[in-house]
């Protein structure tokens, strides 16, 4: 069932989609060559929890982590560890924040110290699929329609787009109904409503699109270990267009 969300709980995840925004921008100053992937999720959820909000990745399925971290050729649900970012890594950071019974997520991509002019590209692109999928969003518009534009602005470089993995419907529940693929066919699935609110997400490779799981049960990785740029806003459908529920 896909729920459409009142103007009062609109406005709590917006709460709650402003303090993961924020602590986004506090993070940035720390991500540079020598620091941990731990050090980055202990900063990241004190920022959280002295703004009121909780890090609802923490045990969620069991997730041992308050944050999703993953360095490079891991897509998503990188465990934080005592691994040291290098020059020339990007590294992912995607958690949700909850505030008041409501949940928020938000990912971005990150470049650490220097890095080449193709992974530099290839993350900026990503960064811009998201933007050509928010474009299409309106009421009437199709959930198709979002996974169509990111795979057609993507693919023009010759990236792969993850299928395993798929942006979702987001509330009182971190993942709720519809699912929403960063691939599809234009005017195909379920229709976009004035109040819906989703998680959109580009997982974008540079190389191939096919993942698979580490050991640890968590980590998914590329295939071909090629690098992997990932970013995601909450939005609400609004009456002619969409608006960003984790921003400014
Ligand atoms: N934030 C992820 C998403 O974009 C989900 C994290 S799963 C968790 O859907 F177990 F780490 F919480
Ligand atoms: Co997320
Ligand atoms: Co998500």
């Amino acid at each position: 069932m896909i729920s459409i969300k009142s103007p009062r709980e609109i406005k709590l995840m917006k709460e709650a989609g402003h303090i993961n925004y924020l602590a986004h921008q506090y993070i940035e100053k720390f991500i540079k060559p020598g620091v941990t992937t731990l050090e980055l999720d202990r900063l990241i959820n004190s920022f959280v929890t002295n703004h009121g909000g909780y890090c609802s990745c923490y045990h969620h399925d069991g997730f041992p982590g308050h944050t999703c971290i993953s360095v490079n050729d891991e897509v998503v649900h990188g465990i934080p560890s005592k691994r040291k970012l290098r020059s020339g890594d990007i590294v992912k950071l995607d958690f949700t924040v909850r505030k008041d019974g409501y949940e928020s997520d938000m990912t971005r991509t990150y470049l650490v110290g220097e890095v080449s002019e193709d992974v530099k590209n290839f993350v900026l692109r990503t960064e811009e699929a998201l933007k050509v999928g928010l474009s299409v969003v309106k009421p009437g518009a199709k959930i198709g329609d979002i996974g169509y534009a990111i795979s057609n602005y993507a693919r023009q470089f010759g990236y792969g787009v993850v299928e395993e993995l798929v942006g979702h419907g987001i509330g009182t529940d971190m993942h709720e109904d519809p699912e929403v693929p960063n691939f599809g066919e234009k005017g195909k699935g379920h229709t976009l409503k004035e109040g819906m609110t989703l998680a959109i997400e580009p997982m974008i490779n540079m190389g191939s699109k096919d993942v698979c799981m580490l050991e640890d049960d968590w980590t998914i990785v590329t295939d071909d270990e090629s690098y992997s740029a990932h970013f995601e806003h909450t939005i609400v459908v609004t009456k002619d267009g969409y608006e960003i529920l984790t921003g400014e």
